[in-house]
C-alpha cells in the first residue's frame, strides 16, 4: 500500500494526510447480547473475537469484535465491537493510517491541538492493530490504528479472558478510562462456536 504521508529526514510531519478512512466504532450497550445479535442477524456482520468475564466463559461473553462478511475476501477484523457495561454510549472511533510513520504524525497532530495521550503506541493481540489513543479536551475518544488484520468468512471467532489494561509498550501509564475488559490477549481458535450469542 502506497503510503501518502509526508517525511522529513527527522521524522514524519505532524499532518494528518496519511488518514485512510473510519475503521471500526466501539460501543458500550447495557444489552449487549441483544445488540450483538442484531447486528448479526440483520447485518450479517460475524464475530472476530468474543471476551468474556474471568472465569465466567460459561455465562457467555461480554464482549464481541465483530466484522462484515464479505464472503472470501477479507474484511478487517472489526467494524464494531460491542461491550457490555453500565451505559449505552460511545466508547471510541478508530481512523486507519497508512503505516507507523502516518500513525506518529497522527498523534503529533492531534497532541498540538491539545489532545492528550490515552495509550499508546502498542499492538493489540487481537486483531493485530498497531494502536494509538488520544482524547479530546471534553474526552472524546479516537484512536489511529494501522496493520490490523483481515479476515475472511472462515476465520472461526476467538475466545479470551480480560486482561487489565497496562502500560503501553512505550512506557505509557496506560488509560484508566478504557475498558478493563477490553481484549488483549489472545486464544487458539480451536473449534467454532457459532457467531450468535445464544447464552
Ligand atoms: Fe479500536
Amino acid at each position: 500500500m502506497t503510503c501518502s504521508a509526508p517525511t522529513t529526514p527527522n521524522g514524519p510531519h505532524a499532518h494528518p494526510r496519511g488518514l485512510q478512512r473510519l475503521g471500526h466504532l466501539v460501543l458500550q450497550s447495557t444489552k449487549y447480547q441483544q445488540a450483538l445479535n442484531w447486528y448479526l442477524d440483520n447485518l450479517g456482520m460475524i464475530v472476530s473475537d468474543f471476551q468474556y468475564f474471568s472465569g465466567q466463559r460459561e455465562r457467555g461473553p461480554t464482549m464481541s469484535f465483530i466484522r462484515c462478511d464479505r464472503g472470501a475476501t477479507p474484511a478487517d477484523h472489526h467494524t464494531l465491537a460491542l461491550a457490555l457495561g453500565p451505559a449505552n454510549r460511545y466508547l471510541h472511533s478508530a481512523y486507519q493510517v497508512c503505516d507507523l510513520d502516518a500513525l506518529a504524525a497522527g498523534g503529533e497532530f492531534l497532541g498540538e491541538r491539545g489532545y492528550l495521550r490515552s495509550w499508546g503506541i502498542g499492538r493489540h493481540i487481537q486483531g493485530s492493530q498497531i494502536f494509538d489513543y488520544w482524547r479530546d479536551p471534553d474526552g472524546f475518544l479516537v484512536e489511529h490504528f494501522t496493520d490490523g488484520d483481515m479476515f475472511d468468512n472462515t476465520v472461526a471467532p476467538g475466545w479470551a479472558p480480560p486482561h487489565r489494561v497496562g502500560p503501553g509498550p512505550v512506557g505509557t501509564a496506560g488509560d484508566q478510562g478504557l475498558p478493563r475488559n477490553r481484549l488483549e490477549i489472545g486464544s487458539p481458535r480451536t473449534g467454532f462456536d457459532g457467531h450468535r450469542a445464544s447464552w
